[in-house]
């Protein structure tokens, strides 16, 4: 899949988004080392930190699948308002590291930039077993 095919699915997982606190939809697809695709959206609680980023609802489902390592997950935050307001948040980089994740793509909302980063980059020096 291309860099624009990936996009435009997390831009259509995003579309799902369960957000009644936030109104801030985000989307991810991930792409496992055997070619498996899965997506997934944020998904919030009325108990705040229950929540789920569109990231781990995307890669805790591939894991869930039997996927234990990821080339590559695509972000989509369509609310952004560029895509420095589109970055995976701290806890997301964590959980992409325990399947290393290798690419991280990230964009806002249509017609938005794209910035594409290595793992390395968004999360270096990191806590591994
Ligand atoms: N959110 C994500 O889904 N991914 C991130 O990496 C950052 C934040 C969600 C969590 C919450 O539902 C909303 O965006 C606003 O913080």
């Amino acid at each position: 899949m291309t860099d624009h095919e990936l996009l435009s699915g997390a831009r259509e997982a995003a579309e799902l988004a369960y957000v009644p606190y936030s109104n801030f939809r985000v989307g991810a697809v991930v792409v496992a080392d055997d070619g498996r695709v899965f997506t997934g959206a944020n998904i919030e609680n009325a108990s705040h930190p229950v929540s789920s980023c569109a990231e781990a609802t995307a890669i805790n489902t591939a894991a869930a699948a039997g996927v234990r390592k990821i080339d590559t997950v695509a972000v989509a935050c369509i609310d952004a308002r560029d895509v420095e307001g589109a970055y995976p948040c701290g806890r997301c980089r964590q959980i992409m590291s325990e399947f290393d994740v290798e690419n991280v793509i990230v964009t806002a909302g249509e017609g938005s930039e794209v910035r594409e980063h290595t793992l390395d980059e968004l999360l270096p020096h990191r806590f591994k077993l």
